[in-house]
């Protein structure tokens, strides 16, 4: 096993969060997790540590994140991100706390949709965001507000982004890579495998990388 690590996890209770909570306990890591509704969390283990909460009103940040080697963030309510961008409002207090606690490494999962700073959407997901997915874009739009707060404010920590394309909770598609230009619909299986191996992956920081599954 490697050694083991804590992982502070916001949005467990979610699709791609319940198979990230599940592979690192199976890796034999500790994991916090803040979560509205304990009971969604079906995993019986003595390294799960569950706390009540909810991101809009977290009573202590500070006590969370305390101790941790990384925090992930795989957090979603696309209704409300309509009108309010909920994430940003979050991040913008856990990068504090994460400072206060001398906590550095911080993945944000966002989507292959949502544009990252200072770049351009490629024609085809700009044509994609606009139409069949147009329902999303609140959410697109809390999650580039994330990505500009962490270029913009958070260079001295180690944070990086996940903008997954995902379309299945299906099994396994194969292995998830770094990509830059070349999203794949992926299964939320293999998304939370990638932001469990790509957490640990110093190249990845300060990345808003898309994810691609590796040929061959
Ligand atoms: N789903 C997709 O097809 C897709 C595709 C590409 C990218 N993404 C991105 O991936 C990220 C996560 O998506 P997902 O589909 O895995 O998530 P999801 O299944 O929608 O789950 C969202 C998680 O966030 C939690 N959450 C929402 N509001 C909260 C609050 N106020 N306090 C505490 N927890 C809260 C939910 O808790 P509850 O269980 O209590 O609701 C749940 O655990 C999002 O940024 C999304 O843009 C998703």
């Amino acid at each position: 096993m490697n050694q083991q690590k804590t992982f502070l996890v916001f949005g467990a209770s979610g699709q791609t969060g319940q198979h990230f909570v599940s592979l690192a306990l199976k890796e034999g890591h500790k994991v916090r997790a803040l979560v509205r509704n304990p009971a969604k969390l079906t995993f019986k283990n003595s390294e799960l540590e569950v706390h009540q909460g909810d991101i809009t009103a977290v009573p202590n940040l500070d006590e969370l994140v305390q101790g941790v080697d990384f925090v992930i963030c795989m957090l979603g309510n696309a209704e409300l991100q309509k009108t309010t961008k909920v994430n940003t409002a979050f991040v913008q207090k856990l990068i504090p706390a994460m400072r206060r606690q001398g906590v550095k490494r911080f993945l944000y999962q966002a989507g292959g949709l949502s544009k990252p700073p200072h770049e351009q959407l490629s024609p085809i997901l700009w044509m994609i965001r606009n139409t069949v997915a147009r329902s999303y874009i609140g959410q697109h739009e809390d999650n580039e507000a994330v990505m500009e707060y962490l270029a913009g404010q958070a260079s001295d920590l180690e944070w990086m982004v996940h903008r997954a394309g995902i379309g299945s909770n299906g099994p396994s598609k194969g292995v998830l890579k770094r990509s830059k230009s070349a999203p794949s619909i992926a299964t939320f299986a293999d998304c939370a495998t990638y932001n469990y191996r790509t957490l640990m992956d110093p190249s990845a920081i300060h990345t808003c990388d898309l994810s691609c599954y590796q040929k061959g």
